[in-house]
């Protein structure tokens, strides 16, 4: 009898269905199957949940669980959710989301630096004017979140030339890049950025971070692009930075509510890129072998890369 997987997720049908087949295909060795197809006593024999926004009392209904695996990077619901009593959370945590994050964050910075809404903005009013050119190493992006995206999108970013920062919450050493932490590290890192990029989890330290007080001591001029979550900003503060042009533009992939709500003032702020959460897809067939070789770890009972730390919240 092959090992009992339960995957529990509240996508829509055609999602959870590439899921169930990009999982069952890279572990031959373990029944893989959907948690609304079991009944009540086979819920008995899972050990393991892989879970995508899953109902917490569909995961409280799996009475023998040692570890539930996120498909999604993001873990701050399921920590919220699924309580202190529940067994150990594992974070996506893949390589290729990292390659993506980095890519996304250099093309973002990349439209900055090369004024692209400005240019648009001309374009829109037929007006013909060259505005000055700024090379990458005479510019600082900013970091905030040095972890397994932040790191990857810091290499990128050195690698095209950019002068880069980053902050994060215990201090870090990395080559060719200014690090810093706790409240002063942020300070001196939100006055010398002209691009300060957010990728950090969202937790009870992170929630409302960037506020007035932050966006005070922003570089004047300086943009900001949000990759991570959006109540990590508080939006009506950000908001007055752009009315008041203390912050040049703001590119924002996440929101509080997503989809972005229609009467939301950002989607035609002329300051503001929205985009609809895209900055990172999960690649379905690397992160479902992410999830093997994790599962095959526990198994073994290996160590396992990314377990979430539930004092830290991330
Ligand atoms: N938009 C999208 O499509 C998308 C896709 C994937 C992920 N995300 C978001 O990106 C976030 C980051 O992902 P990741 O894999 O890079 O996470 P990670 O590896 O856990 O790294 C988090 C980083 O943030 C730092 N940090 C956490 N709390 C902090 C605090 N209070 N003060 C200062 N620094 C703090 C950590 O510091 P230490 O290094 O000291 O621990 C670490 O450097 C995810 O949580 C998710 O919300 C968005």
């Amino acid at each position: 009898m092959p090992n009992l997987v339960a995957l529990v997720a509240r996508l829509d049908p055609v999602e959870e269905d590439a899921w169930l087949a990009a999982l069952t295909a890279v572990m031959p060795n373990e029944n893989v199957v959907l948690f609304r197809t079991l009944s009540p006593s086979r819920r008995c024999d899972v050990e393991i949940a892989i879970v995508a926004n899953p109902d917490p009392a569909d995961v409280a209904r799996l009475p023998s669980l040692a570890l539930v695996q996120s498909l999604w990077a993001g873990v701050e619901r399921l920590v919220s959710e699924l309580g202190p009593s529940a067994p150990p959370i594992v974070r996506m945590f893949d390589p290729e989301m990292a390659r993506t994050m980095s890519e996304a964050v250099l093309a973002w910075t990349y439209y900055l630096q090369r004024d692209m809404p400005a240019y648009a903005r001309q374009q829109r009013e037929k007006l013909w004017r060259q505005l000055p050119y700024r090379k990458p190493s005479d510019m600082t992006v900013g970091l905030l979140g040095l972890g397994a995206l932040g790191a990857a999108a810091a290499q990128r970013l050195t690698q095209a030339g950019f002068k880069v920062a980053g902050w994060s919450r215990s201090p870090k050493k990395l080559p060719e890049i200014e690090s810093f932490s706790g409240e002063d590290g942020l300070a001196a890192l939100l006055r010398t950025s002209d691009v300060v990029v957010c990728l950090l989890p969202l937790t009870s330290e992170t929630r409302g971070l960037l506020n007035a007080s932050c966006f005070a001591m922003i570089k004047p001029g300086a943009a900001l692009i949000n990759f991570a979550r959006g109540p990590i900003m508080v939006l009506p503060d950000l908001l007055s930075s752009l009315n008041s042009g203390r912050l040049s533009h703001a590119v924002l992939d996440v929101f509080d509510e997503e989809p972005l709500p229609a009467t939301s003032p950002f989607w035609a702020h002329p300051n503001v890129t929205v985009l609809p959460h895209v900055s990172a897809p999960t690649d379905l067939t690397a992160a479902a072998k992410v999830v093997a070789d994790n599962i095959g770890r526990f198994r073994r009972g290996e160590h396992i890369l990314g377990v979430v730390d539930r004092s830290r919240g991330y």
